[in-house]
């Protein structure tokens, strides 16, 4: 496996309070990897420190072999770092079709401020075409010119996914994919995001609490508990260990 990511000894204190400690963690090309542990355990400032969001206290992280202390956020999504937010964050009055296109346009550099490509009508074919296929592949094509506001919230969380997915990561952060979502909803994620793994060769660290969409998705998981990492290894092996299911997942699995 080639290492795309490797998050090495990564420390994060806020105030005093060590809400990451030495946690190392690797992903490699292509691959679905879960990242698990009760609120508070620290994924999110994980991810933020990932994104340079965040400035490491000890620790380091290189993408493709390269070091990333020093190199901004906006610098990292150009190496193919890209993100979706715990609480969904889409643009009121926009269509997914208009969320994609403007991803594109900042992708290709064309636009310097979100509120410029707004109003930039007439796309190109060339990111016409990008924006249909990604409507395609997430299966968002039916509700492609409606406003978001109108869509339920498991198809928002899709347009989100396909807003990061339209700067073509190597590497995608998903933060909570499944919440809110009902269960018919959250299979259907899982499916999609399968589909997008085997089209695009995208690599995918996902944080989740629900149990079933990590086991149906992800063939290696690491567990954080208080800012440690507790256990990881093959999912299965890892939901097996009696110390993870007794503190973290309950009567879950
Ligand atoms: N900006 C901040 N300032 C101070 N403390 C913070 C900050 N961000 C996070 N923390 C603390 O760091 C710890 C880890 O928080 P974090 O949000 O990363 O957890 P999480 O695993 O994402 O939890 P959840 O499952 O609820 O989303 C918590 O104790 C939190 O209160
Ligand atoms: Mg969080």
């Amino acid at each position: 496996m080639t290492a795309l990511l490797t998050a090495h000894g990564v420390t994060k204190m806020f105030a005093g309070i060590t809400a990451l400690d030495d946690v190392s963690i690797e992903v490699g090309d292509g691959e679905i990897v879960g990242l698990i542990g009760p609120n508070g355990a620290g994924k999110t400032t994980f991810f933020n420190c990932l994104l340079g969001l965040l400035k490491l206290d000890a620790g380091s992280v290189r993408f493709e072999g390269r070091e990333l202390s020093g190199i901004p956020t906006h610098k990292r999504a150009r190496l193919g770092i890209a993100r979706t937010f715990q609480r969904i964050e889409l643009f009121t009055g926009m269509t997914p079709r208009e969320h994609f296109l403007v991803a594109e346009r900042v992708r290709n550099g064309r636009g310097a401020l979100w509120k410029d490509v707004l109003f930039l009508g007439r796309p190109t074919s060339a990111e016409k075409e990008r924006a249909q296929k990604m409507l395609d592949l997430l299966g968002l094509a039916p509700v492609g010119d409606r406003s978001v506001e109108s869509l339920s919230h498991g198809v928002g969380r899709l347009v989100e996914i396909g807003r990061a997915l339209m700067t073509q990561p190597k590497l995608v952060l998903l933060d909570e994919p499944s919440s809110g979502l009902d269960r018919h909803e959250t299979e259907e994620l899982a499916e999609t995001l399968r589909g997008v793994q085997r089209e695009q060769g995208v690599a995918i660290l996902l944080v989740e609490h629900d149990v079933d969409l990590v086991r149906n998705l992800v063939e290696r998981v690491y567990v954080l508990d208080f800012g440690t990492l507790i256990a990881s290894g093959p999912t299965s092996s890892v939901f097996a260990d009696s110390a993870v299911r007794r503190a973290y997942l309950g009567d879950l699995v």
